[in-house]
């Protein structure tokens, strides 16, 4: 099997001021530890507002915390008032950027074809996208998770090369578990992931379904964390709620599994 660094994710979503952030992440740093950081690769999303306080801070002291965004538009520049370029965030050392989650489908409008245009963007800044996926609670019951992922996978990836699918990060989070406190089981997760992969097989082949790291999302805590990350399948988490705390944030991190 394809090595498969996991990558736990703290999407803080709209929380923290640049001040805030600073001490977050300054604490964080103070918890891991470089095993830590051999285990899994570790990612925050601030706001906008803090990703230059939070890059400043990590070249300062040379930390492994690896800089993500939460969203950005999908045009280099022009007038859209309010948005933020893929540029902008290259031009910051964003290395993560996310796209598609929920709450941006859900609030904001983002539709399939829009994911797409962003994770072509994303990646032609050299970024890496973190393609959220993932069902509600009427479509589950209704039993129909794996169409819907499926569905948000092929038209996400629409138009990649074999190559950008397979260095790609793909989030499957359940909106049903989303802040919810509600988190899908470690065997569903699994259950689900691997459909993910498949349907990315189905995309751009087997060799960039091996090596796509997919994550779980929703309502990842410390007391669950070992048990979704232990999943075959399953290659990190995106946490919301419990990143903002580095007291939680840590042990999620290195609930991860020691390698080796
Ligand atoms: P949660 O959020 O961990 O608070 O459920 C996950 C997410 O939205 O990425």
């Amino acid at each position: 099997m394809a090595e498969r660094k996991p990558l736990i994710s703290g999407n803080w979503k709209m929380h923290h001021t640049h001040l805030e952030a600073i001490r977050v992440v300054q604490k964080l740093s103070y918890a891991l530890k470089d095993t830590d950081y051999e285990a899994a690769d570790v990612s925050v999303h601030p706001a906008f507002t803090a990703l230059r306080a939070i890059q400043t801070l990590i070249d300062a002291d040379r930390l492994s915390i690896i800089l993500g965004a939460q969203h950005c538009h999908w045009e280099p520049k022009g007038a859209f008032t309010g948005e933020v370029s893929p540029t902008m965030l290259a031009a910051l050392q964003v290395t993560y950027v996310i796209a598609g989650h929920s709450e941006r489908r859900e609030l904001f409008g983002e539709t399939d074809e829009v994911v797409n245009l962003k994770v072509k963007a994303i990646l032609a800044n050299g970024m890496t996208p973190i393609m959220c996926v993932g069902e509600t609670l009427d479509e589950r019951e209704a039993g129909d998770t794996d169409a819907k992922v499926s569905g948000q996978v092929k038209a996400g990836l629409e138009g990649l090369t074999a190559e950008q699918v397979g260095g790609m990060v793909v989030a499957y989070e359940p909106i049903w578990a989303i802040g919810t406190g509600r988190n899908a089981t470690p065997d569903d997760a699994q259950a689900t992931i691997a459909s993910i992969r498949g349907a990315v097989a189905n995309v751009a082949g087997a060799d960039a379904a091996a090596t796509v790291r997919i994550q779980y999302g929703g309502s990842v805590k410390p007391a669950n964390a070992a048990e979704i990350l232990a999943q075959p399948d399953i290659d990190g988490a995106l946490v919301g709620g419990a990143s903002l705390d580095p007291d939680e944030f840590a042990p999620i991190v290195q609930a991860a599994p020691r390698r080796g």
